[in-house]
């Protein structure tokens, strides 16, 4: 069982229980944990599209028995005016968990505030905590473990940068993150990292993240809602691609939540190549995210 009622970020639970939740992920990817939750729901309220989210959540709530349904604004009472807190309130009692991906963190905060069902949050613009356990368990089967690993988040400071930051001081993963001056992550994150454990090395400069690295992770430089931002951002991120140039002197594994946008963060040919552990991350989001709500409804 998990102390937290909601999963708004990844430090809503103790470096003990992530390391649970990655254990069990891990137990339920092998077939050595066989919990099933019959009847559960899942209600998974989402503003911006998705692929990974909405499909891993839902095969997932299959796979353990129950089921899961896909809720768009415009679907329901919410997209005509019903308030937030109303709408948690009436889900809330209906589903035995809410996921969510929504713009505004705080309306994420909203609902968990008026929901008796537990929220998780499936990204908003601050965070991505589901993606961050489908990372940890990524780098402990590609890399090993977590306190002999070295990572580099090489990008901008968005929101499934941020949630890997606090992860990664959760496990005591050896963090560097490079991004452009203006595109850092939150100072407030990089103080809530500080406080789980060693927070991360900041830097400008994307060698210099990458020298020692085992693992490099990037995100697209233009998240969803940010497209009128396309033109600056692609000048401000000139030198931060990884290409093959790039990476020329690293044997390091290449993380991607995906979607990827080839071309820009990331070339086709690093995202295809033998370095590139981007299919079983994606993968993982499935396992991670079992593991995650198996305990977090205490089964
Ligand atoms: N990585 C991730 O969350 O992907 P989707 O936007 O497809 O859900
Ligand atoms: N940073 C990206 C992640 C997508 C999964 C976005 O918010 O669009």
């Amino acid at each position: 069982m998990l102390e937290t009622t909601h999963f708004t970020d990844i430090d809503d639970i103790s470096a003990s229980e992530l390391d649970r939740v990655l254990t069990r992920a891990a137990d339920i990817k092998s077939g050595a944990d066989e919990t099933q939750l019959p009847r559960a729901t899942l209600a998974m309220l989402f503003e911006k599209p998705s692929t990974r989210t909405r499909v891993s959540f839902e095969t997932g709530m299959t796979q353990l028995g129950g089921h899961a349904l896909f809720l768009g604004p415009e679907d329901i009472q919410l997209g005509h005016g019903e308030p937030l807190s109303d709408t948690a309130r009436v889900l809330g009692r209906y589903g035995d968990a809410i996921m969510v991906r929504l713009f505004k963190h705080d309306d994420l905060l909203e609902i968990a505030e008026h929901s008796e069902a537990p929220v998780i949050n499936g990204l908003t613009d601050d965070a991505h905590p589901c993606q961050t356990l489908a990372d940890l368990l990524t780098i402990r089967e590609h890399v090993g473990e977590f306190d002999e690993v070295q990572a580099a988040w090489v990008g901008d400071g968005n929101n499934v940068g941020q949630s890997f930051v606090l992860g990664c001081a959760m496990a005591g993963i050896d963090l560097t993150v490079a991004t452009p001056p203006d595109y850092a992550m939150d100072d407030e994150v990089i103080a809530r990292a500080a406080e789980l454990g060693e927070p991360p090395k900041v830097t400008t400069n994307p060698d210099e993240a990458i020298a020692d690295a085992d693992v490099v992770y990037t995100d697209v430089w233009i998240s969803m809602g940010q497209e009128s931002q396309r033109h600056e951002k692609l000048q401000a991120f000139e030198g931060f691609q990884l290409n093959e140039d790039f990476l020329a002197d690293t044997d390091a594994k290449v993380m991607h939540c995906l979607p990827a946008h080839r071309g820009e963060e990331i070339t086709g040919d690093v995202l295809e190549g033998d370095q590139s552990i981007v299919w079983d991350q994606a993968e993982n989001r499935l396992h991670a995210q079992k593991g995650l709500i198996v305990e977090l409804l205490d089964k």
